[in-house]
């Protein structure tokens, strides 16, 4: 038993949740003011995004001081009242921890530019320019860059942006910087890490060139540089300095690990408590081909994705579930057609995830069915990957009305725009222009409204979390087995949950037809996103379009 596993954790992205100070940037200060909000909606734990000094050229993934909260986002009091604040509501915090990389702005890559014999030089990766590789880096552009200073000589390498010099792992002394730095947040109180990019950190050190996949001459980086061989002995020496010595959760963003892999990152030898699964958050997403394509999917090859995962990581140890998070557009646009979106199919796609095996995780905005945004205008974009794409599209022919269309339903900023708190000017954000502008439907989705409706999305989300923790179902909901239910009916996407005494049965119809499914009687209806239900005798129930149903099977 692990209290990670029974945690319900939200996200929060620090720069669009709550701006306390007017500035139009969330900050520490807002996430302090909304922890009752937290605290009312039931979860335990919270994952903050990166608030480090940063130049915000990749929104805080670009750390430039690891011990040091931006002042944009307040002050390391301010950090510290928060984890305070929050301890006293029983909320646990997590941290984004950034290690695969830092910002070119951090003191290391200074003194790695000036001097050429510091330590420091070594705390990156940087060859001759004969001896760079044509990978391309995940923003854009080859994966390596002049060194300023070196008459173009030398080159260091990034696997994101150029703003972004990767760490050199292979280095001990940089090593242990990094565990100091875990270790002394550890001591602060937090309860762990969300940990990201961490299948990056082991490049092959051959560095050998690979045939180009596309116009540019360049082969994706990840061939060279995601979950190579020799990445478990830089987990295991990380876990056995940090993670171990403390009570703590982590959940690695390991893009890439095949589940035969799996033992190496979770389960009773593994680096982490858990590690993301990528496998189905995002249907349409081609895993090869331009970032532009779509790729066609049907409900029961998604639901199939689903019970491969929880089938392979049951077996090893375990996992949390997203279907939102902020480097992906908002669940509501990626998973139904514009004409099935409406309270129902939103509620239900919540409880398809809400109850497998797993950690649930909830990104902020998720909760009161918040979508995808349209901007007319690229500037009215900010993130960075977004920018790359339009370039990107532009570079391959298409007009730029048709690149911004292209873009819109992929970009990382539909996730991004600022949490809707109120029907007030900027959503109740902020009172002056946010960052990133607001989502027009501010008004009719948000949570001043939300709360005081009971058939609100948001207040099926605290009924979900409720059933989750409650004291009698709290058992199976987290631990009990997984098993596939109906498998064979199309468009039915529903599993069981059980242990010795109790099964409970998530049933959901992912579909505006209805459709009739026999079960065993007699049963009570523990959760329902409509006001009722149909049975007939003969052991029917008739489902609703988008119905979902959580049955304690007596
Ligand atoms: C992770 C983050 C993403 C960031 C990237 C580089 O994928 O989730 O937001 O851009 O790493 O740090
Ligand atoms: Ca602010």
């Amino acid at each position: 038993m692990n209290w990670w596993k029974e945690d319900i954790v939200y996200q929060i992205y620090p720069k669009s949740f709550k701006d306390s100070n007017n500035d139009g940037i969330g900050d520490i200060k807002g996430i302090i003011e909304k922890l009752d909000y937290l605290e009312d909606l039931g979860i335990n734990t919270i994952w903050i995004c990166p608030f480090f000094q940063s130049p915000m050229i990749d929104n805080g993934y670009d750390i430039s001081n690891y011990y040091q909260v931006d002042p944009m986002f307040g002050t390391n009091e301010d950090l510290y009242e928060l984890i305070d604040q929050a301890k006293k509501k029983n909320i646990k915090i997590l941290f984004d921890l950034v290690v695969n990389h830092c910002s070119d702005q951090h003191e290391w890559f200074q003194k790695a530019i000036a001097e050429p014999n510091s330590k420091e030089r070594n705390y990156f990766i940087i060859k001759k320019k004969e001896e760079i590789t044509n990978w391309r880096a995940i923003f854009g552009g080859n994966s390596w860059s002049p060194l300023p200073n070196s008459n173009d000589e030398e080159y260091y390498f990034h696997v994101f942006s150029k703003e972004q010099p990767d760490l050199n792992w292979e280095n001990p002394e940089l090593r242990k910087e990094i565990y100091k730095m875990i270790n002394f947040w550890l001591d602060k109180g937090i309860k762990g890490f969300r940990v990201d990019a961490i299948t990056y950190i082991k490049k092959n050190q051959q560095f050998p060139n690979f045939a180009p996949d596309g116009l540019d001459g360049l082969a994706h980086v990840d061939k060279g540089s995601i979950n190579q061989p020799g990445i478990e002995s830089f987990l295991k020496e990380m876990k056995t300095e940090t993670f171990d010595k403390y009570d703590c959760m982590t959940v690695g963003e390991a893009v890439g690990v095949p589940y035969k892999d799996l033992e190496q990152y979770v389960g009773d030898g593994g680096c982490f408590s858990m590690i993301f699964e990528f496998s189905y958050d995002n249907p349409s997403m081609p895993s090869q081909g331009n970032w532009y394509d779509y790729k066609q999917w049907t409900v029961d090859e998604w639901k199939q994705k689903i019970y491969k995962a929880q089938k392979h990581i049951s077996k090893i140890g375990w996992s949390p579930t997203h279907i939102e998070n902020h480097d992906s557009p908002r669940s509501i646009n990626k998973f139904l057609h514009p004409d099935q979106i409406c309270g129902h199919s939103v509620k239900m796609l919540a409880t398809i995830f809400f109850y497998l095996r797993s950690t649930p995780f909830i990104y902020q905005g998720q909760e009161l069915g918040m979508s995808n945004v349209h901007f007319n205008s690229i500037d009215d974009y900010d993130d960075i990957s977004t920018h790359d794409h339009f370039q990107r599209a532009l570079n391959a022919g298409f007009k730029e009305e048709e690149a911004l269309r292209l873009i819109s339903p992929r970009s990382r900023d539909n996730a991004r725009t600022p949490m809707q708190w109120s029907n007030s000017k900027y959503a109740g954000f902020s009172e002056v222009t946010p960052w990133l502008k607001v989502n027009s439907n501010y008004q009719n989705v948000n949570v001043d409204q939300q709360l005081n409706d009971p058939k609100s999305i948001l207040n099926y989300y605290k009924k979900m979390i409720e059933l989750r923790k409650q004291k009698k179902y709290c058992s199976v909901l987290v631990y009990g087995e997984f098993s596939p239910l109906f498998e064979n009916m199309k468009n039915i996407v529903a599993y069981q949950r059980t242990n010795n005494e109790q099964t409970i049965y998530i049933i959901n119809n992912f579909q505006s037809e209805y459709c009739e499914i026999e079960v065993e009687m007699p049963f009570k209806v523990l959760l329902n996103n409509y006001t009722d239900i149909t049975v007939s005798s003969q052991r029917l129930i008739y489902l609703k379009p988008f119905q979902s149903l959580v049955l304690d099977i007596e």
